[in-house]
């Protein structure tokens, strides 16, 4: 087969070079360049019109008054939490990409996905690039997935692809995952970032312009170093994440980005033996194995996406043995972890944190994004460093400042509403709860008994 030409293109600065090299001749930056594949375009407008949004005929400036409304027709997946993350469902034509660690449980979600667009009425093809078809009936059968309309072939390349979606003229079609696509004129590996960019922007052409709804999946590892899904974020629609703690049952799902609406929605699911389900009282589940009167906990009334949640925090300030003490964070911020030990130190005159371990976590596999978990991570190192535990029934939220001042955080009356629903009868932010005034954390530390 005619090899297409492929050429080296720093990821930093843009140069290109015919040839692999460790450093950018350009810019200098080390192992930047990527492999490319050049594929020859005749004039400036073909290669707008193969574009991702591929138009069939020249548009002409229109005023802004005159342009037609084009309201979203978005159908829903009948996976309510994914549908509620998406603003109502998938769209025609539009990409969504799902990025998520190996093992947290994309295969199964898509599967359920596609299983529930296929009992709407709906033509869904699965395409599995990882797994055998027999492996993915398997999984259907416990999921109660096995439906009419449900189309699965087990395939890698992304020319193949596209005649499956003439053959099989599905409305959805699922492909898990993306770093398993081969484009074979480009020498790279599967999964190498020039691979999986290429397949993912061929496929996405290819579905556009038949207006089918795509979904991707993404393989991410921990630190996100892994790049794939990062370079299809800018090709692609959506894109959701699928984060938790594996070996616990709660899983998030959240929006990175969202042509069609907000992102500020998170879907709450809970794994188990026959799959994800949705988790309709999350506070209740994180909150379900926590211990009373124990130094070192502290529950947060924080908001992830739009919603209220309690959350435990919980922190272990120890001797550090090797005299080189070690900071830990678990789904906290290591950089709030550690403004939040100086403001101690600096502000609260709370002596001695630095050089001792001190290691922090939210319960139950969550990723706290709110700065309103500040005030928990730090009344946690606080009870913990103290031996002290809190009051039972207290739960807090609020950002620390690097002052020591407790800033304001938005959705007061959700966290507090939430807090109080689960029984807990002291919540705790900036302002004045219960009458008294709480503008510092040294006031917040004095009401949890701390100071
Ligand atoms: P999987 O969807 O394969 O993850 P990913 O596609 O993100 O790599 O599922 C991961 C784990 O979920 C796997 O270890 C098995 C477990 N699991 C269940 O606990 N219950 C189930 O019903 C299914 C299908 C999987
Ligand atoms: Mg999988």
């Amino acid at each position: 087969m005619a090899r297409a030409r492929s050429i080296h293109r720093c990821q930093e600065c843009g140069a290109t070079s015919p040839r692999w090299q460790g450093r950018c001749p350009s810019c200098g930056e080390w192992n930047t360049l990527v492999e490319e594949l050049v594929v020859a375009e005749p004039s400036g407008l073909a290669a707008v019109a193969t574009g991702p949004w591929a138009a069939d005929r020249l548009e002409s400036p229109q005023a802004i008054t005159e342009v037609a409304l084009d309201a979203v027709a978005s159908t829903p997946t009948g996976v309510d939490e994914l549908d509620r993350v998406l603003g109502g469902g998938l769209v025609p034509g539009a990409v969504t990409l799902v990025g998520g660690e190996p093992g947290i449980g994309k295969s199964t979600l898509l599967l359920q996905v596609a299983a529930g667009v296929a009992r709407s009425g709906r033509r869904v093809l699965y395409v599995t690039a990882e797994e055998s078809s027999a492996q993915l009936r398997a999984r259907a059968e416990r999921l109660g997935a096995v439906v009419e309309g449900l189309w699965v072939v087990a395939e890698t390349s992304v020319a193949r692809i596209g005649e499956l979606l003439d053959e099989v003229a599905p409305d959805v079609v699922v492909v898990d995952s993306v770093q398993a696509l081969v484009t074979p004129e480009l020498a790279s590996a599967p999964g190498s970032v020039a691979q999986v960019r290429e397949s993912a922007f061929r496929l996405v052409t290819e579905a556009r312009s038949r207006s089918v709804a795509v979904v991707l999946v993404g393989h991410v590892t921990k630190d996100g170093a892994l790049a794939g899904p990062r370079v299809l974020e800018h090709v692609v629609d959506t894109v959701l994440g699928f984060e938790g703690d594996r070996h616990g049952g709660l899983r998030l799902l959240r929006a990175v980005k969202h042509r069609f609406g907000s992102t500020a929605e998170v879907g709450v699911f809970e794994m188990g033996e026959d799959g994800l389900r949705a988790v309709t009282d999350p506070s209740g589940h994180f909150l379900a194995d926590r211990r009373t009167g124990v130094p070192g906990s502290v529950v947060a009334a924080v908001v992830q996406g739009r919603r209220p949640m309690l959350v435990e925090v919980q922190a272990l300030v120890g001797d550090s043995s090797a005299g080189n003490p070690r900071r830990g964070a678990q789904g906290v911020d290591s950089g709030r972890l550690a403004l939040l030990l100086a403001v101690l130190e600096r502000r609260v005159g709370i002596r001695g944190l630095g050089a001792l371990d001190v290691h922090a976590l939210a319960v139950g596999g969550v990723r706290l994004e709110d700065p309103g978990a500040d005030l928990a991570v730090a009344l946690a190192v606080v009870s913990s460093l103290q031996n002290r535990a809190v009051p039972d029934g207290l739960a807090v939220f609020g950002e620390v400042g690097l002052t020591g001042e407790l800033r304001s955080v938005g959705r007061v009356t959700e966290r507090v509403g939430e807090a109080q629903r689960l029984g807990f009868t002291t919540v705790v932010g900036p302002g004045s709860t219960g009458g008294e005034r709480i503008e510092t954390l040294q006031d917040a530390l004095s009401v949890a008994d701390l100071l």
